[in-house]
Formats: C-alpha cells, structure tokens, sequence
C-alpha cells in the first residue's frame, strides 16, 4: 500500500469519526430496532472479487452509524457502561495504528514497558499495595478469572498441591464462599475454573446488598481446609460496599484456624471510590484483601475493552497465568511479559488507554471525575423524588440509583418495564431495568465523564414526561 492508500482509508473512517463524536452531545442515544433492518443494511453475500479498503470504511462509518448505541454520550445511563476519554480514544487509534501483538517484551518493547508504567499509576491512584500485580484483560469478567485463578492457585499450594500441574481431580476440595447478592460474572468465573457455581456457599445480603459480616463468621467456623471468599465494592443494583475490615477479621480468624484462604473483591466499578478523596472511606479495610478486579472501561472511561485483575501476591497470579514455550523470547524479570499476568497469548496493546487517560487526568482529575459521577447519582435521586410514582431504593453512597416505581394501577412491575421501553424509544436518555427478588426496578447508573448537570436534568425531564405518558 502507497502512503495515498493509507490515507483514503483513514480519511473515510475519521472524517464519519469526527462527525460521530461532535454529535454526542445532541443525538439520540439509542434506536431500537429489529436486527432484520440492520442485516437488511450491513449483510449479503461475500462477493467473490472483494472491495475496495477504504470504499469498505466508508460503507460501513455511513451504514452502521445509525444503529450505534451512544455509550460516550453524556446521557447513556443503562448497566454500568462507562463513556471515552479523549486520550484513551487517541491512544486506541494509535494502538490500532500500531498493531502490536503486546504480550512479550521481546516482540513489542515500547508497549509493554507503557503498560508497565499503567499498572503503577493505577496502584497509585487506587492506592493499593505498590508490589501488587496487575493484569491488563478484557473486562471485569475475565479480571474475575483471573484474580481467582491467582486465588486457586494459592490456597491450593498451601494445601499441599499443584494445580497447574496436576488440575483439579483428587485436589483438596476448595471451600467457595460467594454473597447471595454477588454479580453474574463472579459465578461464570468459578465455572471457567472448574470450581462449580452452584457448590458454591451463599452468605446472606442485608437490604443494601451489603454481606452479612456475621453469617460469613459462623459459616465460616463450620469449614475447614482451602477456602476462597468473593466480596465487591459496588453492588451492581444497590452501587453498596461491604464492611471489608469485618471481611477481613473474618478471613484472619479461618486463617489462623490453619485454612489457606484468599478473599478477593469484585470491584467492576466501586473499586473507584479509592480514587477520591470524599469517597474513599466507602473502601476502608479493602487492602487487607487479597485480589481486587475493576475495570478501565467503566469508571475511568477507557474506550472497550479494558479490565484490570490486581493480586496482593504476585507469585500466584503469575504461577496461575504465566507460560513457558521453547520459541518464546521472554524476559529475564527485569522486564514485564504480558502473557505472564493475563490469559491472552496474543493481544492487542489494551493498557494504553489507561496510561492516556490516568496521565491526562492526574489523581485530581480522577478523582473529580468519579467525585462528579456520584454527585450527578445524587442529582438524579434527589431529582426524581418529586415524582409521587418513585420510590428510591437504594442509599446513593456512589454512582448507581434503584429506583421502584409504583404505577396508577397497580402493575409496578409492568409500568416499569412499559416505562424502560417509552424512554429508549424517546432516546433523550438510556436506562435498563433489573430484577431483584422477583420485582422489576430501574437502574440509573452514571459512568461517564461526559455527564453534566444539564444532562442530567434533560434525562429527568424525560424519564418524567415518559412517566406520564406510560400507562
Ligand atoms: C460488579 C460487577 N462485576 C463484574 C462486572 C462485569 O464486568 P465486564 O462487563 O467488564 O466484564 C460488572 C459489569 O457491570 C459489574 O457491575
């Protein structure tokens, strides 16, 4: 390819870019729509001859632009979907530029020595120990995996046995302690791990979500051998934290028992709190801990995909992900390889979104950026409390509301998801629904650095006038 061709194509996928990007502030945020419509427009069969690379772009920037949904949108409240920080998404066009295949020193240098740089501004600014080790993957699922891979390892080698050598038929059985309140991934991770889901031991939740720090005592004095405990910082309907100095009593008490134990935290997104000053104490006791998972994409708006896994030990996780292959050129220790700290072999260079984006912000900036999520939570609460159909849930100690709404006749479970429906329709604002014991609630959650309070008002505005509408 000629220098002109390279350019043809950048042109036609950065002109439609910049178009995209300048119209977030306005466009509807979402178009639902039938999937025939989309394939009606994007499908067809494979042509024999091909097409032009940069005519492909063009195709695709003007066909599917229409059915993107506007998560960098400063009005996209649904699941907890962060937005995009214009250095992550600069580095994400270098990154693509680049095309580095980051999972050894030896086979991309500069890369790999950014993501190293990452991780310890990221310990730093979620002030977690210096020596942890960090993961760049794909999401909070695969952190989970990760982090408990780590985990297995450990208490299994304390048990006297060698799960990456021998598996897990005739190992030790591990004691698998989970919240009832916990999110889906923490259960799909223990599955990948050959350790069951449903075996696993339910602690009860308080009404906030919150593990009962007493029920994990008890249960806990009635186990005996290798044992792991999953917690979370940010509940995903109730934004709600644990009592982590309680957690971690607890896991001493069953360690000085005589069982190996690892207690690891899902923090998809409350992990954050740590990273500002007003809302730190949510975490307090959190670094007694010993893995924690969170992601970039969500709070701290890198563009998707980014997952972070932290271990307090770094000898587990690496024995739990490292890999030995006589063609590989790896490092002696005085340089990261990847692969050993993700369960990637080939990857994209994912951590450089994090190092743009903690470097532009700095530790004040991310912390107004989370500090500023939260506040925009409570302008949402405080906002949508004037409705006589709304009833708060939840206490808002962080980004996320849960909102009951209580419909004229009587349907709240109904109303709620004929109301979900009407507001995506209008596309001023994203909301999803959930499920919890058996009723239907609205989830707000505010992840995006794009979020203002004229946003936030426009949204409310909307959510009431649907409210209306809705019967
Ligand atoms: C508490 C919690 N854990 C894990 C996850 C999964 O994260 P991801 O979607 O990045 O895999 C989420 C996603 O919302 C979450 O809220």
């Amino acid at each position: 390819m000629k220098k002109s061709d390279w350019e043809r194509v950048v042109e036609a996928a950065m002109e439609p870019a910049s178009d995209y990007l300048a119209s977030l502030p306005e466009r509807a945020v979402y178009r639902p729509t039938e999937p025939d419509e989309i394939r009606g427009v994007v499908g067809g069969a494979l042509s024999d001859d091909g097409v032009d690379p940069a005519e492909v772009v063009a195709d695709l920037a003007r066909d599917l632009e229409p059915y993107v949904t506007a998560h960098a949108s400063g009005r996209y409240f649904g699941f907890v979907i962060g937005g995009l920080h214009p250095a992550a998404y600069g580095a994400e066009l270098l990154a693509a530029t680049w095309d580095q295949n980051a999972g050894l020193y030896a086979v991309a240098p500069g890369v790999a020595v950014a993501e190293e740089v990452a991780a310890g501004w990221l310990l730093d600014v979620l002030d977690l120990p210096a020596d942890a080790s960090v993961g760049f993957v794909t999401g909070g699922q695969m952190a989970n995996f990760t982090c408990l891979a780590a985990a297995r390892h450990d208490v299994l080698r304390r048990s006297g046995w060698n799960v990456e050598a021998d598996g897990l038929q005739g190992a030790p059985r591990i004691n698998v302690v989970v919240k009832t309140e916990r999110h889906s991934t923490v259960p799909r991770a223990l599955r990948h791990l050959g350790l069951g889901d449903s075996s696993a031991i339910e602690i009860p939740s308080d009404a906030q979500s919150r593990i009962d720090p007493e029920a994990l005592r008890r249960t806990l004095e009635g186990l005996s051998g290798p044992t792991i405990i999953c917690v979370e910082a940010g509940n995903i309907n109730f934004g709600s934290f644990d009592d982590y100095h309680a957690v971690a009593d607890a896991a001493d008490q069953h360690r000085t028992r005589g069982n190996p134990t690892w207690v690891h935290v899902d923090g998809a997104f409350g992990l954050w709190a740590r990273a500002s000053r007003s809302l730190r104490h949510l975490t307090e006791g959190l670094k007694r801990l010993d893995s924690w998972s969170t992601d970039g994409h969500k709070m701290l708006n890198v563009g998707y995909d980014s997952g972070l896994a932290v271990c307090k030990h770094s000898a587990a996780h690496r024995a739990a992900m490292s890999i030995q292959a006589a063609y590989l050129v790896q490092g002696d220790g005085g340089v990261r390889d990847q692969m050993d700290w993700n369960p990637d072999f080939s990857r994209r260079a994912r951590g450089l979104g994090v190092y743009a984006t903690l470097r532009s912000l700095g530790r004040s900036g991310v912390d107004d950026m989370i500090a500023g999520t939260c506040r925009a939570a409570r302008r949402f609460a405080e906002g949508l409390a004037a409705s006589d159909r709304v009833e708060i849930v939840n206490d808002v100690v962080f980004n996320q509301v849960l909102i009951r709404w209580h419909a004229p006749n009587g349907d709240d479970d109904g109303y709620t998801d004929r109301l979900l429906a009407a507001i995506q329709e209008d596309g001023t604002a994203f909301f999803s629904g959930t499920t919890w014991q058996g009723r239907r609630y609205m989830r707000i959650s505010v992840a995006d650095w794009a979020t203002d309070e004229s946003d936030v008002d426009r949204a409310i505005a909307a959510v009431l006038r649907c409210s209306e509408d809705v019967s």
